[in-house]
């Protein structure tokens, strides 16, 4: 692995993945960010995947498109991960082929920060960004924008951009959500201290035409369609 990768996907080690799902879905998710994986954010991200093709940022362990194959098996062809880590799209890409979707999966590398790849255009009836942008360097709206702007092209006709973030400080942190937000702040596995809701909403009102935000616990929620002309 290259030694510049970004500390909020340099963290995610053959051996952090193996305890990724029980330490943030099952623990964190439920007591610290007060969200849980699977009465809240398993159905959300259930709840909008597309008809066809599916486009998952920030892969991790891939539980949320394993967990998925149900839904996945209804029509969807393609899932194509993209992260910047290669260990998050191997770990992830085996996971959902062992979880029995029987499309095809593709593996891209690459930084959400840069522009896609010219194969990836109005391709995708669903973008998935889970647990993404409170990772990422950066304050709201500017770094919500900066991704948008790279992920638009990539909605086919109709498609959605949906996703969950932890908030910043503004947000009502609990005794361990607080510890686990120093912790990771502290190292640059997150970049949230700043992030508000309504700088989120700020970001989604500047790309789109559409767009719901609800918060569970200190966990915005949000879903986004109909990008807007630029
Ligand atoms: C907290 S994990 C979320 C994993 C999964 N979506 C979930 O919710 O369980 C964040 C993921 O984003 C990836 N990531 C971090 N920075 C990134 C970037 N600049 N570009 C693409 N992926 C990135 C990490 O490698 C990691 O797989």
């Amino acid at each position: 692995m290259p030694t510049t990768l970004a500390p909020s996907a340099s963290v995610y080690t053959q051996l952090a993945l193996r305890f990724y799902d029980f330490v943030v879905l099952t623990v964190s998710n439920y007591w610290a960010w007060r969200c849980p994986t699977g009465s809240v954010l398993l159905p959300f991200y259930q709840q909008h995947i597309g008809d066809s093709a599916h486009l998952e940022i920030g892969a991790g362990t891939g539980y949320y498109p394993a967990a998925s194959c149900a839904r996945l098996a209804k029509g969807v062809k393609l899932v194509t991960l993209l992260d910047l880590n290669p260990n998050t799209l191997a770990y992830a890409r085996a996971r959902l082929a062992n979880a029995g979707f029987r499309g095809d999966i593709e593996a891209v590398q690459h930084d959400v920060f840069d522009v896609l790849p010219e194969t990836m255009r109005a391709r995708y009836d669903s973008v998935a960004l889970v647990y993404l942008f409170h990772c990422l360097p950066g304050t709201f709206p500017k770094k919500a924008t900066d991704v948008f702007r790279n992920v638009v092209p990539a909605l086919a006709e109709g498609g959605i951009v949906y996703g969950a973030t932890i908030l910043g400080w503004s947000a009502q942190h609990n005794w361990l959500g607080t510890r686990l937000m120093n912790l990771y702040n502290g190292k640059g596995i997150f970049g949230n201290a700043q992030d508000t809701v309504e700088g989120l909403r700020a970001a989604l009102d500047e790309t789109f035409e559409e767009c719901e935000v609800r918060v569970v616990g200190v966990v915005a929620l949000f879903t986004a369609r109909r990008p807007k002309a630029t």
